[in-house]
């Protein structure tokens, strides 16, 4: 990593590598712009993806920024975070240029908060769609939904299935952090003829559980794998982040007790989101992201 810097005011920043930062400050870094993630969520990001922190004079982590290579592709961008006392003052877009020559051209696709649109316009990103992010304490989970298909438990035999399934709908392959995922999720796969159609994966994160990445090609399987992560959760904080505002499979999850708590939007630098998948009415669709920074 190399030593660059920037002056800041008083303040001399220097660029260090993620992967050497201090869990317990890049934990409160995140609390500081009021996220959930667990110092837990961010060692999990730090083993599948590559990032930096600008840190002061006394080694006090200032911002971040993460991007995961997910193909020689396709990367996402994520975790994208100033401290409030240093924003507006250029180390977003410091972090954010050096993240984007380390990645050297290759297509890039995150999830922008609000605040941070007009930083990712700025370096030419196009924004896509609208990612509705919905959690709560699980009330009304889904109870008559039967599967056209076999609906059982997801195992690391179904491992290479899934990944297939989730290329189609994502764009890549995402061997590697489907294999992690699979080691700390618990999920749900609808089979028919043997084949896997749909999954759902569920694991631990920020104030409670996530559901994702969801993969169906319609509303009704995506709504059969589900259902049994919702349930399990009953009573408890769930969290799913979907690009689909309406139809039943939405509903579903509203009705659940997961609100639309907030709103981001999915930009893309390089070739959009449409490059990636295909348009054919039964093609495999993300219902729900693994998370806003891995998309
Ligand atoms: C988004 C964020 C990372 C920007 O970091 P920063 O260090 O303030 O960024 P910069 O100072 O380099 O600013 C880059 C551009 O974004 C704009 N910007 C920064 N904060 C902003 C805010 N809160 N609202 C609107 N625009 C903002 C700046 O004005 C600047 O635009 P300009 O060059 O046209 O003036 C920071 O506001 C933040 O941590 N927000 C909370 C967490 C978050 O939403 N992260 C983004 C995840 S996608």
């Amino acid at each position: 990593m190399p030593n660059e810097k920037l002056q800041i005011d008083a303040f001399a920043m220097e660029i260090g590598d993620v992967a050497d930062a201090d869990l317990e400050q890049l934990h409160a870094l995140s609390i500081s712009v009021g996220w959930p993630h667990r110092s837990e969520d961010w060692q999990f990001l730090r083993e599948v993806g590559k990032g930096v922190v600008a840190t002061d004079e006394i080694g006090r982590i200032m911002s971040s920024a993460m991007w995961f290579s997910h193909s020689a592709e396709l990367a996402t961008i994520g975790m994208v975070i100033t401290s409030p006392r240093l924003q507006t003052q250029g180390t977003g877009l410091w972090l954010m240029e050096y993240a984007l020559k380390d990645m050297g051209g290759v297509n890039l696709r995150l999830n922008a908060t609000r605040a941070a649109q007009r930083l990712y316009l700025s370096l030419g990103f196009k924004p896509e769609k609208t990612v509705y992010q919905c959690q709560g304490i699980v009330t009304h989970p889904p109870t008559d939904l039967p599967p056209s298909g076999e609906l059982r438990a997801i195992t690391d035999s179904d491992l290479a299935a899934a990944v297939a399934l989730d290329a189609a709908a994502f764009g890549v392959a995402r061997t590697g952090l489907l294999e992690k995922l699979f080691q700390c999720s618990k999920g749900y796969g609808l089979f028919r003829d043997s084949r896997l159609v749909a999954f759902a994966l569920c694991r631990p994160f920020g104030r409670g559980h996530v559901v994702g990445p969801v993969v169906a090609s319609n509303d009704q399987d995506a709504m059969s794998v589900v259902a049994p992560n919702i349930r399990d959760h009953e009573g408890q904080f769930l969290r799913l982040d979907t690009h689909f505002e309406a139809g039943e499979f939405a509903l579903l999850v509203v009705r659940s007790g997961l609100a639309v708590f907030d709103t981001v939007l999915t930009m893309s630098l390089g070739k959009s989101l449409a490059d990636f998948t295909s348009d054919e009415a039964d093609a495999p669709v993300t219902y729900a992201l693994v998370s806003q920074t891995l998309g």
